[in-house]
């Protein structure tokens, strides 16, 4: 409108602190006195691309792909930014901005003149972008929020009540010397933010078969061009180290890039950093993924306490609980109890020599923090590996747990030598079973849960071709030829290694349902829990009612329990 000389004058007394920002727009407006045609004049000859700086494009689109959201909260016209945010794909609900005020024509009631701002928009004020985030934050509970911003007075967005929590100096427009010297970051374009975006640092705790499989995918996942800038390349992988004939595994891991002794056949890929020290694995990682035996959890969340990155999101890929005289904790309440950090988790039909062999699998991610899951997704998902989200993960742990018991079961009918017709009977009583344990434990947990692929799909998928399913199978076997031997011992002689966690969890669910009573409700378990602990004969797992309604000594609940 050719005043900028005089509008250039106004903006330099509001950082010197000669006028407010409330009177210096007032007289701007009064210079400008546009019209709508003017308006749309500068609308079409400044087309967005024209009046972006180079750089902020890309910065917005990383930052939404990673699922921040990105707002935009300026002291200028609403009219004037929203083609920007537009072009950026920042939606209208999320630009913050003043709104002109008009003059009607007094015969056509036309807008014709500017004449002030909505004096209702809360940036006309001086405190008004720290006002806009407030408001932002009363809407939506984030995290952390910050803001850009090149000026004094956009400092004061940082400023309590409700404003940002860091506040990013920009001298991209304009270098202002008393900006850059009162913020702790101060950038001259928007380049230098992408690059200074935080890459998540992934650290898997744990070695065994289903860890390799699982590092595999995340190991080409992170080395994929795509991700690049959002994940760090390297994995670091925390192996319980020991010797594997004549080296320690770190190292034989670290020079032929695969678990020789745990799960030979599975490339991890170079960037899979094996460490011997669980401290140093975990240290500095954003993104922790839990996944070895679930009896050394506890004793790896001790070790970890205190020393995990303030803000890491964990991941457990365990299947298994702990029992405590007090009741149940799930692995992913341990890792929140003990770590005080979000824990997700990762269930489905994963047995780990399929996935190595990149044959197609799905599982759910169940989550709390909706933010972390999709990272984990990210992370995981591959096109042989398909991943839904959950919003029920109680329920997906539950079933991933508790189908370990069922796959026993399973087992001891291929034992015995029975048909497909007794195994779908094995499978869907353990199902019932499996729904109403959890939901007697945990009354949140839906019932959808157990149809998907953490529930029914997993289920299937170990009692068909399961290490627990393959060891009872073994052991029922050697019972019946008259050549018994113990489950510790089978483990031992066809996992090489590798754990059982089927039996374990029976007896910790079986410690639950002796304290309750729940013998009774629960005949499937509480059967295969007798015959694996040789109270009664394998062939009691056609016959599970009877087995879970007798009394027998030390094994059915007493009065102390109750
Ligand atoms: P695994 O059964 O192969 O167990 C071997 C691992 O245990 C090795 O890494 C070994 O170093 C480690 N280990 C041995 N002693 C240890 C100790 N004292 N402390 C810590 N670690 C020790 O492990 P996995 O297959 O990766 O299973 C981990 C979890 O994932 C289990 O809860 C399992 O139920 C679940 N899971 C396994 C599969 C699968 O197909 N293997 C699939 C889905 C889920
Ligand atoms: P097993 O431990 O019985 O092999 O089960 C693996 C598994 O959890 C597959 O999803």
């Amino acid at each position: 409108m050719g005043c900028k000389e005089e509008v250039g004058v106004l903006s330099r007394n509001v950082q010197d602190g000669s006028m407010t920002p409330e009177a210096a727009l007032e007289a701007k407006l009064g210079l400008i006195g546009c019209s709508p045609a003017d308006v749309r004049c500068f609308l079409s000859t400044h087309p967005p691309p024209s009046r972006l700086l180079p750089g902020v494009e890309a910065l917005v689109k990383t930052l939404q792909a990673r699922g921040v959201a990105v707002y935009l909260v300026s002291g200028g016209f609403r009219e004037l930014t929203l083609p920007l945010a537009a072009h950026l794909g920042i939606p209208k609900d999320r630009v913050f901005a003043n709104r002109m005020n008009w003059q009607a024509d007094d015969e056509t009631g036309e807008a014709t003149r500017l004449v002030g701002l909505d004096a209702s928009e809360l940036l006309a004020h001086a405190a008004g972008k720290r006002k806009a985030i407030a408001r932002i934050r009363q809407k939506h509970p984030y995290h952390t929020v910050a803001f850009v911003g090149n000026s004094l007075s956009d400092m004061r967005a940082v400023e309590a009540p409700g404003g940002a929590d860091v506040f990013i100096g920009f001298g991209g427009v304009e270098h202002r010397e008393e900006v850059a010297l009162a913020t702790e970051w101060y950038v001259d374009g928007f380049r230098p933010l992408a690059r200074g975006l935080a890459r998540y640092k992934v650290a898997m705790i744990g070695s065994g078969a289903w860890a390799c499989a699982a590092a595999h995918m995340m190991a080409q996942n992170t080395a994929q061009h795509d991700l690049a800038d959002e994940f760090l390349t390297d994995v670091t992988m925390w192996v319980h180290d020991e010797d594997y004939k004549g080296r320690s595994l770190v190292q034989v891991i670290n020079e032929e890039h695969e678990n020789l002794k745990y799960f030979p056949g599975c490339r991890l890929g170079p960037n899979v950093v094996a460490e011997g020290s669980l401290e140093a694995a975990a240290a500095d990682a954003d993104l922790l993924i839990f996944c070895l035996p679930h009896q050394y959890m506890l004793g790896v969340c001790q070790q970890l306490m205190g020393k995990v990155k303030p803000g890491a999101a964990a991941i457990s890929l365990i299947k298994g609980m702990r029992v405590q005289p007090e009741g149940p904790q799930l692995i992913s309440q341990m890792v929140r109890r003990y770590l005080n950090i979000d824990c997700c988790v990762l269930m489905g039909a994963n047995i780990a020599t399929d996935i190595a062999k990149e044959e197609l699998s799905e599982a759910v991610i169940g989550y709390q923090n909706l933010d972390h899951a999709e990272r984990f997704k990210k992370l995981f998902e591959r096109p042989y590996f398909r991943i839904t989200l959950l919003p029920d993960p109680v329920g997906a742990e539950m079933c991933g747990t508790l189908k370990n018991i069922v796959a026993l079961g399973a087992g001891m009918v291929d034992g015995l030598g029975m048909g497909p017709n007794t195994k779908a009977t094995i499978i869907r009583q353990g199902l019932s079973e499996m729904r109403e344990f959890s939901k007697a434990l945990y009354p949140g947990v839906h019932d959808q849960t157990f149809l998907e692929g953490c529930g029914v799909g997993d289920l299937v998928a170990t009692c068909a071709g399961g290490r627990n399913r393959l060891v009872a199978c073994a052991w029922t076997k050697a019972q019946l030829e008259g050549n018994a031997k113990s489950f510790g011992t089978l483990e031992a002689e066809i996992l090489k290694g590798q754990k059982l966690q089927g039996t374990l969890t029976s007896d910790e669910v079986q410690e639950i349902i002796k304290r309750r009573a729940w013998e009774k409700r629960f005949p499937l378990f509480t059967t295969i829990n007798r015959i694996i602990n040789g109270h009664l004969p394998p062939k009691y797992i056609t016959n599970y009612i009877e087995g879970g309604a007798m009394e027998i000594p030390g094994t059915t609940s007493s009065e102390e329990d109750h």
